[in-house]
């Protein structure tokens, strides 16, 4: 029976790789989830596993090693899946310090805690285990109208949300190549679908235009970002680990470019279709609602991942297209605006309105 430690298993994509393991291995693994429950961190992600006696939940900064310490003491872990960190583009352009204190010191004190319970006394590592470290393909940098981020582009990160992914991936190199540690590292693009913060691009669109809201596209809104559907990055992740090749970095991407203008007209013209003809907010939506707003500081034009090593070495392809992903998602958020009402309510409009400011 093993045990996975999922850092960050209360955000979007490590909530949805939870749900999808235990869906997969029912009772055959334990899952630990570390997490702070910052803004971006919410329990409600796990309502429907929470009861099960294979999941624990700890809430913890990783960046305190007495805790990490703990829970690498009280528990044979096999498998650390590190998701936790600040994700947000322009709250990383607001506050780097945040991004820097959890994306490379959280990982430092992970990888520190992980080395210290794998090692053997005599040198090597307890077999069988790994640490699979989650990155994005923003830390390739930004491409022109042509050309792929394969594993081996050179980084170049623009922002700094990205350049502390870099330095944390660095960081995991690092113990590759000197300790020889057993890790791996993924690089994901956009992912979307059910339980991401609306403050990013996708739920953002859905919720401004149900609210009859402006829904701001920044510069001229012909920045291509290259969208996974989140569950086929869950995928990903479990391959990897049971057939990556250690110490190696896996691009993962979904071959599947979108103009932000694209998928914003996209979003409101399923909207339409979907809401009863009855609902009032009918009325209020189209594609009147989507305003040119000033662009984002060092706003990357293009990210295209090449994922061709993912695919020939571990077997992973997509099972989601964008048009079955797109309204799955526009479904779920409609199906679930108690869930968007329980974290628009708090501090989420005084963001909106700094955020807008800021810009
Ligand atoms: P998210 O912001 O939705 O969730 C992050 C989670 O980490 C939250 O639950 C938060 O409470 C937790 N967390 C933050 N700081 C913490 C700390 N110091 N200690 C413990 N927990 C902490 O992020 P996400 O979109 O789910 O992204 C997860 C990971 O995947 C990140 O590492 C991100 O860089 C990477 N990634 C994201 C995308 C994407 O499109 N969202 C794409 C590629 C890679
Ligand atoms: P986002 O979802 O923040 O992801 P990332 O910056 O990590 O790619 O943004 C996706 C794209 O959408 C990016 O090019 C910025 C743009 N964008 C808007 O045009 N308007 C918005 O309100 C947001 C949040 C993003």
């Amino acid at each position: 029976m093993r045990t996975y430690l999922v850092t960050g298993g209360a955000g979007f994509i490590g909530s949805n790789f939870i749900r999808f393991m235990l869906e997969k291995y029912k009772f055959d693994i334990t899952i630990i989830n570390l997490d702070s429950l910052t803004y971006a961190g919410n329990l409600q992600n796990l309502k429907e596993i929470e009861h099960l006696g294979n999941y624990t939940f700890i809430k913890g900064d990783i960046c305190d090693k007495k805790i990490v310490q703990a829970v690498f003491d009280n528990h044979e872990i096999d498998r650390v899946v590190h998701f936790a960190a600040e994700s947000h583009v322009d709250r990383s352009i607001k506050d780097p310090e945040a991004f820097v204190k959890t994306n490379v010191l959280g990982t430092a004190v992970l990888l520190a805690a992980a080395n210290k319970a794998w090692c053997k006394p005599g040198g090597g590592y307890t077999e069988n285990k790994k640490f699979l470290h989650v990155s994005t393909d923003e830390v390739y940098g930004s491409l022109g109208a042509e050309g792929y981020f394969y594993e081996s582009t050179p980084y170049s990160p623009h922002s700094p949300y990205s350049a502390s992914k870099a330095a944390s991936d660095m960081l995991v190199k690092s113990y590759i190549d000197t300790y020889k540690f057993p890790a791996n590292i993924t690089n994901c693009s956009n992912n979307y679908g059910p339980y991401q913060f609306p403050e990013k691009l996708i739920p953002l669109v859905i919720h401004n235009a149900l609210n009859g809201k402006k829904i701001p596209v920044y510069g001229d809104g012909l920045n291509v970002r290259d969208w996974l559907y989140v569950e086929d990055h869950a995928k990903a992740i479990d391959m990897v680990l049971e057939n990556g090749r250690l110490f190696e970095s896996y691009n993962i991407g979904g071959h599947n470019e979108k103009t932000n203008i694209e998928i914003v007209k996209t979003i409101v013209d399923i909207l339409c279709k979907m809401l009863d003809k009855e609902d009032k907010r009918k009325k209020h939506i189209s594609r009147d609602l989507i305003t040119y707003v000033e662009d984002r500081k060092g706003h990357d034009r293009r990210y295209a991942i090449a994922s061709d090593k993912i695919k020939a070495e571990v077997g992973w392809h997509p099972d989601t297209c964008f048009d079955e992903g797109i309204r799955k998602t526009v479904r779920w958020y409609l199906d679930h605006e108690e869930w968007v009402e329980g974290i628009t309510s708090g501090d989420y409009q005084k963001y909106c309105e700094e955020m807008y400011v800021l810009r």
